[in-house]
């Protein structure tokens, strides 16, 4: 029998039950994944909390690393005995589990388990938005929120590569530490400091060209003040909770200002982005450009703990659930 956290209602980390699921066989075109290393991620909260609705019972978490142990009619691409991960797969809170193959990718042997567990997701969000949804330049001021978390490490390591200047947002001294190592150039003590008034402070004035807004409602309108003209402004989270409709029209008379709600789940909607963005993170991850902190482990049968530790803004970097 195979054990997996299941969501029966939604609520806080105590509707989260260890509990005995069936796997079964894959179907075609399905791999069977024997887990070794599950990440946690926010939107994991999302789901257990109904701010992103889902059926009842559900396995929540959307990525992990393991060991592919069958394969279904169909499948050429892999076998048994591969080690493989992905992101972005509802289902993922489990020891073992049967999925279609398009966002399963194999491992090189140089990523462990737990290091492809904590940067599946998280790297690949990094690895869009700051190659896709905006394009970072050499000297770009960049405001980057959550800046010592599991995105936001990512980020601004790569960041810092691409030669931007980094204001990070923290929520504490450590964190600010933590950042400053992993690139940040500023930080924003934001649970104290007015962001837009720092964000002018820190770039004479000019604002930022972009603002990687993973926040939401708490800070919209700040990310929002502290761009220049023709600023991006990616919201692409909630940690605060969703941001409240607005008015388009504010965004003329703040510069012609552009706004963007990007998800992962666009980015890995087929094979080829897939496969483009995991290399491009494979190769960073590699080459010792972007180092993945995986700064707390738990049990998977613990994950309420780590969800509670998760909202509490008591993690950095990435956490991996064992098995
Ligand atoms: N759209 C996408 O494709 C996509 C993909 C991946 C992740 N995300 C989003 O990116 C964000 C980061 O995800 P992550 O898994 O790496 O988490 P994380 O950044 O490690 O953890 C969340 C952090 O948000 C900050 N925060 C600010 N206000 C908060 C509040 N009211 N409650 C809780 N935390 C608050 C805290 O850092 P401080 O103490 O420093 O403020 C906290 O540590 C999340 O919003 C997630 O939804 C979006």
């Amino acid at each position: 029998m195979t054990k997996a956290i299941r969501v029966h209602e939604a609520g806080g980390p105590e509707v989260m039950k260890w509990e005995d699921v069936e796997v079964g066989d894959p179907a075609p075109r399905e791999v069977r994944i024997k887990q070794k290393a599950v990440g946690l991620n926010y939107i994991d909260v999302y789901f257990r909390s109904g701010l992103y609705p889902i059926e009842f019972p559900s396995i929540i978490g959307m990525e992990a690393a393991g060991v592919i142990d069958a394969v279904g009619e169909g499948v050429t691409e892999f076998k048994a005995g591969d080690r493989v991960a992905y992101p972005m797969v509802p289902g993922a809170y489990t020891e073992a589990r049967c999925m279609p193959t398009l966002k399963v990718v194999k491992l090189p042997d140089a990523i462990s388990d737990e290091t492809a567990a904590a940067m599946m997701l998280k790297g690949l969000t990094a690895q869009y938005l700051l190659f896709r949804t905006y394009k970072v330049q050499p000297g770009d001021n960049i405001l980057v929120y959550a800046a010592a978390g599991g995105v936001g490490l990512i980020l601004c390591q790569w960041a810092k590569k691409l030669g931007a200047n980094i204001i990070g947002c923290v929520g504490s001294d450590e964190k600010a530490e933590l950042a400053k190592d992993n690139g940040c150039d500023h930080i924003i003590m934001y649970r104290d400091e007015n962001i837009p008034t720092r964000v002018k402070e820190i770039t004479d004035g000019k604002g930022v060209a972009v603002a990687y807004d993973s926040i939401g409602k708490a800070t919209f309108m700040d990310s929002l003040d502290s761009l220049q003209p023709f600023g991006t402004m990616v919201t692409y989270g909630n940690a605060s909770g969703k941001v409240a409709p607005f008015d388009p029209g504010i965004l003329a008379p703040k510069g012609s200002l552009y706004v963007t709600r990007p998800t992962l789940g666009t980015h890995t909607s087929t094979r080829e982005l897939v496969l483009d963005g995991t290399k491009h993170l494979f190769d960073a991850v590699t080459s010792g450009d972007v180092k993945i902190n995986v700064n707390q482990t738990y049990a998977m049968s613990d994950a309420a703990q780590a969800h509670a530790d998760l909202e509490d803004r008591k993690t950095t970097g990435s956490t991996v659930f064992t098995i």
